[in-house]
């Protein structure tokens, strides 16, 4: 279908009056004007067609189908290329709008170049110019606590740094589009972990590829010379071949400017990504860790610009059946004794625990030249659901803490999770600890304590006893989704203690503490919507401590949960799409009784 008005003209000179523009030019070709009739539009054959903008707005609102591929556009003034990008433009219905900025043109005659967009698309019609751009959540199922973005694609969360108290929060970012693609750093903002501002984007594309991962540091001491107290970001730059590149701020994150002599540090491997770089207070020097294949590399440099390769790691340690990617390397307390030891944090995709992307670590030590893992025989999980990748922890970080954040999704579903204006949220904050269990250190993710100031008032159930099931009908008055449960249970007899969050379609998460195999499970089969992948209707399992009594906090937010142990023993995220929140429990016993000996329920909401 072609919606274009069929004002197309052959020959020289075209004048058009739309009451609001007046659009001359000499040309040749095929001229029509999409329904916005700003836009002057020329299809040129195989694909390609010029628009042209005489008096352009702020944004050209671009209309994108998800189910079709890619079409290039380029954005032109004056006869350089300012911008280009992917972006699925409709052909046949549009799935929504997104934003290409024209501000960068000062007002000049924009001319927008666009390959492999066929001339009959719906697109051509649909496009039009404006100056504004609605970024009102249209979306039931988008998270209100988590972040997430106010409109495209996110994936990893980077450049996490704490700095005159702010926290800020870079990530990767599509704005043209909410599936992968375009790679950007968009930006945020907060001062309490849980209210966020959106910022513009930091980082943008250039002539050495697309922004990929990496990481943010405070240079208090201006060993790099761009600033005391500048922001340095490290980020790959990816196009054929990836390489590291710099970019710094001398205001707070506000702007980057990209390092003149960029790339600082490359090779002739394929996968050479997503730069960690941390301050080594012992030898004084900085360290950057990067994801090379599938082993980590570890250089250092005394000023942030130059590197020198310093070791490998990786070989015949931990899991493999995947890239490594988004490393993280610190050091913390073991038991918050004065022993500590060092976490190398590795993200590997696929080849999680239960298919796709997941979080490996490993715990040793560290010289500034050298990672040891001290359990090379062991493979150590950080999250035992299937939406926690890419976690990273913040640079900087207040009190000495270890603030984790994940990315909330797997590649292998990530680009079509069933929410359209905005796609992925991070994980809620987490502080992480070391603790010892059978002799083995292993890493304990807890909420971050921030997330205590968004309980309003919980409604407690006094103990009650599952003899075979037992419903609790409402867990919040008004049902939004948003919620924090508390819950001990305690086995009198018990092998299996479930309990369910349950909604009135019939939806159902399923969890349950299986003593007999020693297994936390949250089955997410029935969850609600399930059939967008294949991969999705699953159930995950974390190792459960033995024992009779178990404390678990679990965190729902419209599309996600999280579950965590009490005392830190197993983190478990996994999104889920139900088509009315849950509102109630149902608790069921196998084997003999157990006991509920603390339910309550907080609504959750921001302060
Ligand atoms: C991880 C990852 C990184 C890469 C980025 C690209 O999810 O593949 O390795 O830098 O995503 O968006």
């Amino acid at each position: 279908m072609n919606l274009i008005k069929k004002t197309a003209l052959h020959g020289k000179h075209m004048c058009v009056a739309t009451g609001l523009a007046l659009c001359c030019w000499l040309g040749m070709g095929n001229t029509a004007y999409a329904a916005d009739t700003r836009l002057a539009i020329e299809h040129l054959g195989d694909g390609q067609s010029i628009v042209r903008i005489e008096h352009p707005s702020s944004y050209l609102l671009l209309p994108v189908e998800e189910g079709v591929e890619e079409s290039k556009v380029y954005v032109i003034v004056n006869n350089e290329v300012i911008k280009n990008l992917n972006v699925r433009l409709a052909r046949k219905q549009v799935d929504y709008f997104v934003p290409l900025s024209l501000q960068a043109a000062n007002g000049q005659l924009v001319v927008v170049n666009v390959q492999l967009a066929p001339g009959g698309s719906i697109c051509w019609d649909e496009m039009k110019l404006s100056d504004t751009f609605d970024t009102t959540n249209r979306e039931p199922l988008r998270p209100t606590y988590h972040f997430s973005p106010a409109y495209g694609w996110m994936n990893d969360p980077n450049g996490m740094v704490y700095k005159d108290g702010e926290y800020h929060l870079f990530y990767q970012y599509n704005p043209y589009g909410s599936m992968w693609g375009n790679m950007h750093w968009g930006h945020a903002v907060s001062r309490d972990l849980l209210n966020w501002e959106h910022l513009p984007v930091a980082i943008a594309p250039d002539a050495l590829g697309a922004i990929f991962s990496g990481s943010c540091v405070v240079d208090s001491e201006n060993t790099a010379g761009f600033g005391k107290g500048a922001i340095i970001a490290f980020y790959t730059s990816a196009s054929e071949r990836q390489m590291q590149s710099l970019a710094y701020s001398t205001d707070n994150g506000r702007t980057f400017k990209k390092y003149e002599r960029n790339p600082i540090l490359t090779s002739d491997q394929r996968d050479f990504r997503d730069p960690k770089v941390i301050w080594h207070e012992e030898t004084q020097r900085w360290i950057m860790v990067l994801a090379v294949g599938q082993e980590l590399q570890l250089y250092s440099s005394p000023n942030l610009r130059e590197w020198t390769y310093e070791s490998s790691f990786g070989e015949g340690e931990g899991a493999h059946a995947g890239v490594w990617e988004c490393p993280d390397l610190f050091e913390l307390p073991v038991d918050g004794g004065p022993q500590k030891k060092w976490v190398l944090v590795c993200n590997i995709n696929p080849g999680g625990p239960f298919g796709g992307s997941a979080t490996q670590y490993f715990v040793g030590s560290f010289d500034g030249k050298r990672f040891v893992n001290e359990s090379p025989a062991l493979t150590k999980w950080m999250d035992y659901g299937k939406d926690h990748y890419a976690t990273v922890t913040w640079s900087n970080a207040p009190d000495n803490r270890t603030i984790a954040l994940a990315w909330m999704s797997n590649w292998e579903y990530a680009n079509f999770v069933p929410t359209k204006q905005f796609r992925s949220a991070n994980s809620v904050p987490r502080d992480l600890a070391l603790f010892t269990r059978n002799g083995q250190t292993y890493l304990s993710s807890t909420p971050s304590p921030e997330l205590l100031k968004l309980r309003d008032k919980a409604t407690t159930t006094s103990s009650f006893k599952v003899a075979r099931t037992h419903e609790v009908n409402t867990l919040l008055p008004q049902p939004t989704g948003t919620f924090e449960i508390e819950l001990t249970v305690q086995s009198n007899g018990a092998n299996v203690m479930r309990f369910a969050l349950c909604n009135s379609k019939g939806e159902e998460v399923e969890m349950r503490y299986n003593l007999l195999d020693h297994h936390f499970v949250m089955d997410r089969r029935k969850s609600g919507q399930v059939d967008f992948s294949k991969s999705f209707a699953t159930a995950t399992s974390a190792p459960l401590a033995s024992g009779k009594t178990f404390t678990l906090r679990l965190f729902v937010d419209k599309c996600s949960v999280e579950a965590f142990d009490g005392k830190g023993g197993f983190a478990m995220t996994n999104l889920v799409f139900p088509s009315e929140p849950y509102n109630s429990l149902r608790f069921t016993a196998e084997g003999g009784a157990y006991t509920v000996t603390n339910l309550k329920v907080y609504p959750l909401r921001l302060p």
